[in-house]
């Protein structure tokens, strides 16, 4: 796969880990995303350029080659998520909703080097990777981004064809030097891998992006459980019926998380900040270590790269369901302090209902997740009612695989 340009041969081709690894590492070094003025977030990873597609069932990863000199890169993976609801039709008298299926691409992970901007690099590479995820029969292809960052935007708008989708937010929170309190009036129940998976299918397979391979992300080591927040009282460890007889009759409220143990996949790393935020924040975190009980908020050494964990598959219904949620965070919290994370993040939809329960710093999330969409073929694959994706009324609810992060 070769492609050369008018002016200078620029070569994109398949990255080979042995050959390319250590100048990707140091490309992805000297690339800051978004914009330059403010603090900017730098991703380690780990000595391994393809940390964040290996857990894909399908990837690609492409580099953009000028003689000995990688200049660019891009990754994309491919996966089946629901992109809509259907009815099932195999009992009349009992019609219940099913999820409508769609092969979708991602694209992640796209760098030009600064020495090479607006030389159609980035536009190269995209399109290179859009060939390959329709000759792998993908038939949408979206990505996220900052809606701050600005190339990003434009390359993919204006040359690309995307449209802008969905805007989620990210959020994030600290991971203190104290341990969080639940809430007494919540027990946290564990659930195996195949029971989390069993309640996943049962309540969130018409959740738009959910992944029709939900079981490889909750059986993978880097899942590190599933937990179900329900009222005291109403069942516990050794009481808790299973998923099908909890849904038949669950209790009044309740709420379920999953935890993905992004730190073994990679780092991140604020860079930027002014001596003084760095001395605050450690007076912060020296004071909460040295005295736990007082609960004082406190900011973790972000300045050097830090690991996190991602809460998925956040779901849960009745009055009480934000209380639940944020138990479930708590405990979270909890184990993210126990490993040694910087923050612990997730991301859901703009108007998700139980983003209440989350807690979070606003300066630390991003309240408006660009994700661009492009429809790659002509025909679709599923159901007629749902038409074109793109065009589509955008639901309360998003799942966000920890894959994609
Ligand atoms: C975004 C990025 C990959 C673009 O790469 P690039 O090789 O410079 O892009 P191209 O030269 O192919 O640009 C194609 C089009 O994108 C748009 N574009 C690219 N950079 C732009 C900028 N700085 N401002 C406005 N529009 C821009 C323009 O429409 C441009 O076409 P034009 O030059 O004819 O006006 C590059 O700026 C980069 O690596 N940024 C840092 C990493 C990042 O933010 N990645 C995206 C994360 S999703």
């Amino acid at each position: 796969m070769a492609d050369h340009d008018e002016s200078v041969t620029v070569v994109v081709r398949e990255f080979q880990a042995n050959k390319d690894t250590e100048r990707v590492v140091t490309l992805e070094n000297t690339c800051e995303v978004g914009p330059t003025n403010k603090l900017s977030l730098f991703t380690d990873m780990l000595g391994d350029p393809i940390c964040r597609l290996r857990n894909s069932p399908s990837f690609l990863m492409l580099v953009a080659e000028i003689g000995q000199e990688i200049v660019g890169m891009i990754r994309g993976c491919i996966k089946t998520v629901t992109c809509g609801k259907g009815l099932s039709r195999s009992k009349p008298t009992l019609t219940r909703q099913i999820p409508v299926y769609t092969k979708l691409a991602y694209i992640l992970g796209l760098r030009v080097s600064t020495n090479h901007r607006r030389m159609g690099i980035g536009l190269k590479l995209v399109k290179k990777m859009e060939d390959w995820f329709k000759d792998n029969g993908a038939e949408y292809s979206y990505m996220a981004t900052e809606s701050e960052n600005l190339a990003s935007v434009k390359l993919f708008t204006d040359k690309c064809g995307y449209s802008k989708f969905r805007t989620p937010s990210i959020l994030v929170n600290p991971v203190y030097a104290h341990r969080t309190k639940i809430s007494r009036n919540v027990t946290i129940i564990p659930l195996t891998p195949t029971d989390a998976v069993t309640l996943y299918r049962n309540r969130f397979s018409t959740t738009e992006f959910f992944p029709r391979d939900i079981d490889s992300v909750v059986y993978n080591k880097l899942s590190l459980g599933t937990f179900l927040a329900v009222p005291r009282g109403s069942y516990s460890v050794e009481t808790w019926p299973g998923p099908d007889r909890f849904l038949l009759g669950p209790p009044c409220s309740w709420a379920v998380l999953s935890v993905w143990n992004s730190k073994q996949v990679f780092r991140l790393e604020v860079r930027g900040a002014s001596r003084v935020k760095r001395a605050f924040a450690k007076t912060t975190r020296v004071l909460d270590q040295a005295f736990p009980w007082l609960k004082m908020p406190s900011v973790p050494n972000l300045f050097r790269p830090f690991g996190f964990h991602f809460l998925y598959g956040l779901g849960g219904e009745g009055p009480k369901v934000v209380k639940m949620v944020k138990a479930l965070c708590g405990f979270a919290h909890n184990m993210a302090m126990e490993c040694g994370c910087g923050v612990v993040a997730t991301e859901v939809a703009s108007c998700e209902p139980l983003r209440f329960g989350i807690p979070h710093w606003k300066m630390l999330s991003c309240t408006e997740d660009l994700w661009c969409i492009k429809r790659l073929v002509e025909d679709y694959s599923h159901h007629s009612l749902i038409g074109d994706w793109t065009k589509s009324v955008p639901g309360i609810s998003i799942f966000v695989d920890p894959r994609d992060i």
